[in-house]
């Protein structure tokens, strides 16, 4: 199969003809590329799991072009999931709601739950309107690889084995969306991200954070290595460390990278390095590209821990995983 990728108007309309016939496309959200199928048809979403590798016991997140559409995808939007729904939709905001019958199994991995996302990207949401229908839709990478932030990174991971990728720049926001399960009694954060957990308690009063151990998978996903780039990556708060660790690389003949803020750089002198940014916004948009970049060019990558404040723990719940959790 060949991979086309086009913009415009031209994507547009071949796209909604791809999704009407059970095809996949990846699109752009300001978040990450989605590879999306009409969420209604069961073989269309199989064809999502065959293209990433994803094991299917991995739930979809339907996608929607606006908030009417959420209606006849859930049973019940409560309170609390009304207020989440007003201030952060359109954005980078996933919610779990109790799912209605309509949403096939094939989306939601059986769960009685379905995610629901609507973005805030002009070419998602004219992608999401010209098609008509919800879009099931993951991270547009092969699985466990690194997220895609351009239409790039989806033709290096996918290319041959989806028929059209709709360029629409990079990604503004840089990682995925913050999910909030929404279906019981208190709201838990899922998974972090530009959506921060003070964001959503100033919204509700209070959230709870899924921390610990994963018993019962709520979101089936943090079972799963996620993230990855090609070659080991290790993460640590001390500059020093950093250099130390990268110099005895460098004796060592390796050929290490360190991905890191624009205050590091000025301290780390000539050793190769991706520089991140001076602020979190910019590092968190910036660090898939990196990672991406850093893993054709290293055979070992050092990244600078940025702490849990704010959107940096949501940076760094993305880098500990590429990490494995390893540390310098
Ligand atoms: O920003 C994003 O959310 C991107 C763009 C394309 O929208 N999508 C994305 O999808 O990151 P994916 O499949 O890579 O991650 C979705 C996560 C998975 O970890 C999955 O387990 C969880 O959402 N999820 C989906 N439906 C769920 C449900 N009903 N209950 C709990 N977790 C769910
Ligand atoms: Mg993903």
């Amino acid at each position: 199969m060949q991979t086309q990728i086009l913009s415009g108007e031209q994507a547009l309309t071949l796209a909604a003809e791809l999704i009407r016939e059970g095809q996949v496309v990846a699109f752009p959200t300001e978040t990450v590329y989605g590879l999306g199928a009409d969420a209604t048809n069961p073989q269309a979403v199989a064809r999502i799991y065959e293209a990433k590798g994803r094991p299917s016991d991995n739930p979809l997140i339907v996608h929607v072009a606006d908030k009417q559409s959420i209606r006849p995808l859930v049973r019940q939007i409560s309170e609390q999931a009304q207020i989440v729904m007003d201030r952060f939709m359109p954005g980078p905001i996933t919610v779990i709601l109790p799912r209605a019958a309509c949403v096939p199994d094939a989306v939601t991995a059986g769960l009685d739950t379905v995610g629901i996302r609507m973005p805030e990207h002009p070419v998602a949401r004219d992608f999401l309107r010209t098609c008509g229908k919800p879009i099931a839709a993951p991270s547009a990478n092969r699985s466990s690889h690194i997220s895609p932030t351009t239409a790039q990174h989806v033709y290096e991971d996918l290319q041959g084995r989806i028929p059209l990728i709709i360029d629409g720049g990079a990604c503004s926001v840089g990682i995925e969306s913050t999910i909030v399960d929404l279906s019981g009694e208190t709201p838990i954060i899922l998974r972090p991200g530009a959506i921060t957990e003070q964001m959503l308690a100033d919204a509700l009063g209070t959230v709870q954070t899924f921390r610990g151990k994963v018993v019962v998978a709520r979101a089936p996903g943090m079972k799963y290595k996620h993230y990855s780039p090609k070659c080991p990556m290790l993460s640590t708060t001390d500059c020093a460390r950093a250099i130390d660790a990268y110099d005895r690389l460098v004796e060592q003949d390796k050929h290490p990278l360190m991905l890191c803020s624009s205050q590091w750089v000025e301290r780390i002198g000539t050793r190769r390095h991706i520089d991140l940014g001076p602020d979190p916004q910019t590092v968190m948009r910036n660090i898939y590209g990196a990672m991406h970049a850093a893993e054709g060019i290293a055979d070992t990558i050092l990244c600078q821990d940025f702490g849990d404040e704010g959107v940096y723990g949501s940076v760094m719940n993305r880098v500990r995983k590429a990490c494995g959790g390893n540390t310098l």
